[in-house]
């Protein structure tokens, strides 16, 4: 894989593992990935349900800390960090959007921005206007006044946004961030966070199962069974029109509960690591039924993988130029 050496690397995992529980209970979703974030990308991640997507985002996000491996965001190490270092890592360098926008009810779209404002350590002279100003840069500043109630699926996903983007953190993480939304309001999404990533002092990775989002990637990375299976750049001159051509196996894509049901939606934190840490901790560990688990990766029944040639690219379909397992 080729980087443009004016891109930085803001978040690097090497040999990340994670195991949850013991004995016969024992389960190893990540088994040993290596990682790297440049700025002014959009990364997006993508696997059969169970594969370890969302325990990957919460490790890379700090919600989690790992088995064994090594973590660097924003130039700050997590190695030996204790919890109150990595929320405090968390909450300076990581905005995080949700499949299902965590937005508090009972606090005005501005009033939620301001809120990551509150965690994070780097003083704000003036959160109000710096609040504001996050909400223009997602088109929503004629809403701030608004309660989520008020607001559209679309509305308040760019409300969460505007959030996870507040005080400039260097790494934004979504899980999801178009499952729950129709296909005019996930494109709006997507383009917002592919110019979110345009930042050359930020990189976003976003997990999804949506085909749709396929388009806006600068880079693609497939996890399966807790391993990188490949990770490349598709070459969006390819088609000529921009659209990247999607094929994708069904283990990708759907995973057995994507689509909009919530079902694998994580319990997540309010965004910033702030009143919703405890719950943060749950994000990964929101646990799909095992019946989930048992169905990775189904028998291809769109004709994608059965007939594509090896050499091509399970997500997009293209002849795969270079992939590397770890990055
Ligand atoms: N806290 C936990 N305790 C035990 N097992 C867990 C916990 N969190 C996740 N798991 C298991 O780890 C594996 C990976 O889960 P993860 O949520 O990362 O998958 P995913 O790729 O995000 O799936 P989906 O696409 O369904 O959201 C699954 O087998 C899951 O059941
Ligand atoms: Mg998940």
């Amino acid at each position: 894989m080729t980087v443009n050496p004016a891109r930085k690397v803001l978040l690097e995992a090497s040999g990340i593992t994670k195991v949850f529980g013991t004995g016969a209970g024992q389960v190893m979703p990540l088994k040993g990935v290596d990682l790297k974030l440049y700025s002014g990308e959009l990364t997006l991640l993508m696997g059969p349900s169970g594969s370890g997507k969302t325990t990957l985002l919460s490790i890379l996000g700090c919600i989690l800390s790992p088995t064994d491996g090594e973590l660097t965001v924003a130039g700050q190490s997590t190695l030996g960090a204790d919890a109150e270092r990595l929320a405090d890592i968390r909450r300076n360098h990581v905005g995080f959007v949700f499949q299902s926008y965590n937005l508090f009810p009972t606090m005005t779209a501005r009033e939620n921005v301001m809120l990551a404002l509150d965690v994070r350590s780097k003083a704000v002279p003036d959160p109000n206007a710096d609040a504001l100003r996050a909400l223009e840069a997602v088109g929503l500043s004629h809403r701030a006044h608004a309660y989520p109630a008020k607001l559209s699926g679309g509305e308040k996903q760019r409300v969460a946004i505007a959030r996870a983007l507040a005080g400039s953190p260097a790494v934004i993480l979504a899980d999801e961030p178009t499952a729950a939304l129709d296909a005019e309001n996930g494109r709006t999404v997507m383009a917002l966070l592919s110019e979110v990533a345009k930042d050359t002092s930020r990189a976003v990775l976003a997990v999804t199962h949506d085909h749709r989002t396929l388009p806006y990637a600068d880079r693609i990375i497939l996890i399966d069974d807790g391993r990188i299976e490949s990770d490349e750049r598709p070459d969006k001159s390819d088609n000529g029109g921009g659209t990247t051509q999607v094929h994708i196996s069904a283990g990708h894509l759907n995973g057995g509960n994507s689509g909009g049901n919530g079902t694998s939606e994580s319990k997540a934190s309010n965004g910033n690591g702030s009143a919703g840490s405890a719950s943060a901790a749950n994000n990964a560990a929101a646990a799909k039924p095992a019946a989930n688990n048992a169905q990775a990766k189904p028998a291809s029944t769109n004709g994608n993988t059965t007939t594509k040639p090896n050499n091509r690219n399970r997500a997009t379909g293209r002849r795969r130029k270079k992939v590397k397992h770890h990055v």
